[in-house]
């Protein structure tokens, strides 16, 4: 059994913007273990603090070569469009073609507070794009067009996934 459940859309944990990590000690380090247990539990290839209920800048991640973990990331710039199915695990079975920038540089500090940079493309682009809106509050619907996020919250409220949002952050979502 994974360490945590994955928080589904309708926790308002996922609607804030988590705060900065003060301090990378042991407790941030058995953190990112089971956030790691978790997410390939799961299985998916990026997961963010928020998702396990934890208000802290940092995500894991595994596209293919490694677990890896980012601290206090910020994305400096991005580059170009590309478009690519995306998922998310808080809103579970659902996925949808999104626009985004291709490219992206992105700088934050490893689980030793070394500076992290990656200049990333593509896939590898898109997870450090999508776990960065998590760590703002912002979750998938967000970034679609005005009738397929309503679709997709017809969608989500007839599979019953996850609880009606109320206090929307980032604007304008508000379900009857
Ligand atoms: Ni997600």
């Amino acid at each position: 059994m994974a360490a945590y459940d994955i928080r589904v859309i309708g926790d308002p944990v996922l609607r804030q913007k988590a705060n900065d990590v003060a301090e990378i000690d042991g407790a941030l380090v058995k953190l990112v273990e089971d956030m790691l247990e978790t997410m390939y539990a799961a299985p998916g290839i990026g997961l963010a603090a928020p998702q396990v209920g934890v208000d802290k800048r940092l995500f894991v991640w595994d596209i293919g070569y490694g677990p890896n973990a980012m601290v206090n990331p910020e994305i400096i710039e991005g580059d170009g469009e590309w478009v690519f199915e995306e998922g998310c695990l808080s809103v579970p079975g659902l996925s949808w073609e999104i626009v985004r920038p291709k490219k992206i540089h992105i700088v934050g500090r490893d689980l030793d507070g070394n500076e992290m940079t990656y200049e990333a493309d593509e896939l590898e682009s898109r997870m450090f794009q999508h776990e960065m809106d998590h760590l703002n509050g912002v979750l998938l619907i967000e970034r679609l067009d005005e009738d397929t996020r309503k679709s997709a919250l017809k969608t989500l409220r007839d599979l019953q996934i996850g609880t009606p949002e109320t206090k929307p952050a980032g604007g304008g979502l508000t379900l009857p």
